[in-house]
């Protein structure tokens, strides 16, 4: 199993509108990506074949890409279909065609693969309740100076709740969580105990009624987590990330809120997407400055019970990088207590 046989967000559908042509980085390959004339989405390599222009400086004409150099163009499938120089003579040759990706449509995202003969057939992840009756969902994208580990890893961890999101998100209190860590199939489950309201003003409009809170963290192979709290009727929320690897210390995160509040479902909205957004900033700032740390020391971490997740998402993460499944590590379970 290799990270390139996974597919990976390059744009929301709405954003790769026809005639446009986006630039983007995953895993450190440059696609230049377009819609063809029956809107399918065409990832190609940021990289004309000519005289090496970037396509994605370029423009779309009729779902074919034309260089800004020369102005070659290139097919959905990357042949090139005009060469200005040839003029008449130009013939098409199975020799000019630009590396292509395999490319799906699904939850409003458009996705990309880097494999062209994957381990295995996997499928994009299917975003929590995306477009569901009752539900909403805003959607922000971020970019983040780190790897992809770091940042799943961040949005799935407690303890720096307090010290990164002071008073918005939680407080703290002295207070003693359970959690039971469980890491199967690939996956890392986290299912806490004992939470009450100590979440900040945001639980004014969440937990009014002082209802059980019931908070689980989620990590799916490769890189996505799924926060997801429910208190009570009509307050079932999830967070749900993909963090996309740009470069070994940049990371583009497309984060999903989607929420279920009852009648208070489309008003929450601006309020949500703020909340979330000044959420994830304070997180950006923090995640940079550890980027820089670990550029220039390394990631020789110092790890506490509370960081069980963690160890087990780089175990997961760990096996793909060294082109194995961690579907086939060992079950484990594992109860913490710790203090926020
Ligand atoms: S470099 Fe692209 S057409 Fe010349
Ligand atoms: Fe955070």
């Amino acid at each position: 199993m290799q990270f390139t046989d996974f597919w990976y967000i390059v744009a929301p559908s709405e954003q790769l509108r026809p005639n446009t042509v986006l630039a983007r980085t995953v895993l450190g390959e440059w696609l230049a990506i377009f819609r063809s004339e029956n809107g399918q989405p065409v990832a190609l390599r940021d990289r004309c074949l000519h005289r090496s222009s970037r396509l994605s400086a370029g423009k779309v004409c009729g779902g074919a890409l034309q260089c800004p150099y020369h102005g070659w163009v290139y097919d959905r499938g990357g042949n090139v279909i005009a060469v200005p120089a040839e003029g008449d003579d130009f013939k098409p040759t199975q020799q000019r065609r630009a590396k292509g990706y395999a490319t799906k449509e699904q939850d409003g995202y458009i996705y990309v693969r880097l494999a062209d003969t994957p381990s295995e057939e996997f499928e994009p992840f299917s975003m929590p309740h995306y477009g569901q009756p009752g539900w909403e969902t805003v959607r922000v994208i971020n970019r983040f100076a780190n790897n992809v580990t770091n940042c799943a890893e961040n949005f799935i961890d407690i303890p720096h709740t307090a010290f990164v999101h002071p008073g918005i998100f939680r407080n703290s209190r002295h207070q003693k969580l359970e959690m039971t860590v469980e890491r199967w199939n690939g996956s890392v489950l986290v299912e806490y105990r004992n939470e009450t309201s100590n979440l900040g003003w945001y639980s004014r409009f969440l937990n009014r009624e002082g209802a059980e809170i019931k908070h689980s963290d989620r990590f799916y192979l490769p890189n996505i987590t799924s926060v997801e709290y429910q208190m009570g009727r009509n307050r079932h929320l999830f967070i749900t990330s993909q963090s996309i690897p740009e470069t070994d210390n940049s990371t583009l995160v497309y984060t999903d809120v989607t929420y279920n509040y009852g009648i208070w479902n489309k008003l929450a909205r601006p309020f949500v997407r703020w909340t979330a957004q000044h959420i994830i900033r304070q997180d950006i700032k923090i995640l940079g400055i550890q980027g820089e740390a670990i550029a220039k020391y390394g990631t020789e971490f110092s790890n506490t019970p509370a960081d069980t997740i963690h160890v087990f998402v780089e175990s997961i993460r760990g096996a793909i990088a060294r082109g194995e499944d961690p579907r086939s590590l060992p079950n484990q379970s594992v109860k913490v207590s710790f203090w926020v």
